[in-house]
């Protein structure tokens, strides 16, 4: 590493705003259940479980000894045309018994913007097969985040993402619509076409948008729209899926019928590099038939064998250890600690799903400033879009630890105090 130039190491950090970061760069080495430790040595409490994946907590070495049978026994082989391997053929399986969608195929991959790329080609590409050559728009939301790869960027809702790339799109054919008014996205849809349309891909609860709930009746007047217009309805559950809600699934908490789900993340609390989608038969039918064309896509690590035994270990922690169950008790704590905030002037709103909670500052004061006083005390929260402090995490917190975040999180706000001149995030992600 050349750690002592003017431009710092020479890794070049994801999402940075590497003018802002030089210089306080914080180099983790070391975890241990819901804590991580710097290289010098400070102890800090993973408030965000990294970037929402660390459910199972850090550093557990059951995990460590599943990889090194797994790989000592085969570290992968590929699932390209007649050849599979049984890690890679166990994960689907045990993803099909816990999904929101009946009888389904299971596309794995490496991670979440992997798996936008692959769901909604596939939209793409269904409805070519299907004939419907007119319907190759792929909608999403206001302020979504759907990954980085070119088409996460392209459907990104939070503008800065995708702006500067001299197109509107790198992938043509793709819109916005609202976040939170189901009469507005009719209207959005009656402008576009609903025949040109291939796809609406959604968060269930926006995570970098600002940790944005669904407003009562907007998912379920998405589902009602996709099944009006033979629309393909994609969910995104890159963070809620594999317990961050209290249920497998965001679907099943807000009762959706998904045509699509992507994932990845907490499939295996980042143990491995895992993400995918789960197809429903109406889809997947299609290319399954005598005389149907092959779906041209995979990667080499597509079911990679050693990320599969991490992520069938991961999930059978978060079963024996009743961590769904616990996800539910820890949204109480939470729902009741930033409920406690509203009389709090400096803030102006709090938002609660799942284990996932927002604290929204006024303007005045600034999310970024707050949270690097918070990591000055041993606590990791995040600002995101909207002046907003992430607080997601892991599954395995104890009441006092959410207690202690929340309440560092206001301490920090009384030794920042308002910001000059108004805040202006450097680090958006
Ligand atoms: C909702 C959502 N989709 C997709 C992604 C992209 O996942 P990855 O960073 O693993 O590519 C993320 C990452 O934060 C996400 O939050």
């Amino acid at each position: 590493m050349n750690a002592h130039t003017d431009t710092g190491p020479a890794l070049w950090s994801a999402q940075a705003h590497m003018p802002s970061v030089l210089g306080r760069q914080l180099i983790i080495d070391r975890g241990e259940g819901n804590y991580v430790f710097t290289t010098d040595g400070q102890r800090l409490f993973d408030g965000t479980a990294g970037l929402w994946h660390t459910n199972i907590g850090h550093g557990r070495a059951e995990m460590a000894e599943v990889a090194a049978e797994q790989m000592r026994k085969l570290e992968t082989y590929h699932v390209f045309g007649r050849y599979l391997n049984d890690r890679a053929v166990e994960l689907a399986e045990r993803i099909a018994s816990i999904s929101p969608i009946a009888d389904p195929k299971i596309i794995l991959n490496s991670g979440g913007s992997d798996s936008i790329d692959v769901a909604l080609k596939l939209a793409r590409r269904y409805w070519q097969l299907r004939g419907r050559h007119e319907k190759t728009m792929i909608l999403s939301r206001d302020l979504a985040y759907h990954g980085l790869h070119a088409y996460g960027t392209s459907v990104a809702g939070l503008d800065f993402n995708r702006e500067g790339y001299g197109t509107e799109s790198l992938v043509p054919e793709t819109a916005r619509f609202d976040t939170y008014d189901i009469e507005k996205v009719r209207k959005t849809m009656a402008e576009i076409g609903p025949h040109r349309i291939a796809a609406l891909i959604a968060e269930p609860i926006q995570g970098t948008g600002g940790v944005i709930p669904p407003t009562p009746g907007y998912l379920e007047g998405l589902q009602q729209i996709a099944d009006e217009h033979d629309i393909l309805l994609i969910l995104d559950e890159v963070i809620t899926g594999f317990g961050r809600t209290g249920h497998w699934f965001a679907a099943e908490r807000y009762g959706l019928r998904p045509h699509i789900v992507t994932m990845a993340k907490g499939i295996s609390s980042g143990y491995s590099a895992v993400g995918g989608i789960i197809v429903a038969p109406e889809v997947w039918s299609p290319f399954y038939e005598t005389g149907a064309p092959m779906y041209r896509h995979g990667t080499t690590y597509s079911g990679h064998a050693t990320s599969a035994a991490l992520a069938l270990k991961n999930l059978e922690i978060i079963e024996r250890e009743g961590l769904l169950g616990r996800v539910q008790q820890l949204e109480g704590v939470l729902s009741t600690e930033l409920g406690a905030l509203a009389a709090d002037d400096r803030i102006e709103e709090t938002r609660v799903a799942g284990l996932l909670g927002g604290i929204q500052l006024r303007p005045e004061f600034s999310a970024e400033q707050v949270t690097d006083a918070m990591v000055e005390q041993g606590w990791i929260a995040r600002p995101l879009r909207g002046n907003v402090i992430q607080i997601s995490p892991p599954f395995t917190t104890t009441d006092e630890e959410l207690r202690g975040i929340v309440a560092a999180a206001v301490t920090a706000l009384d030794t920042v105090g308002a910001a000059t001149p108004a805040p202006e995030l450097a680090v958006t992600r």
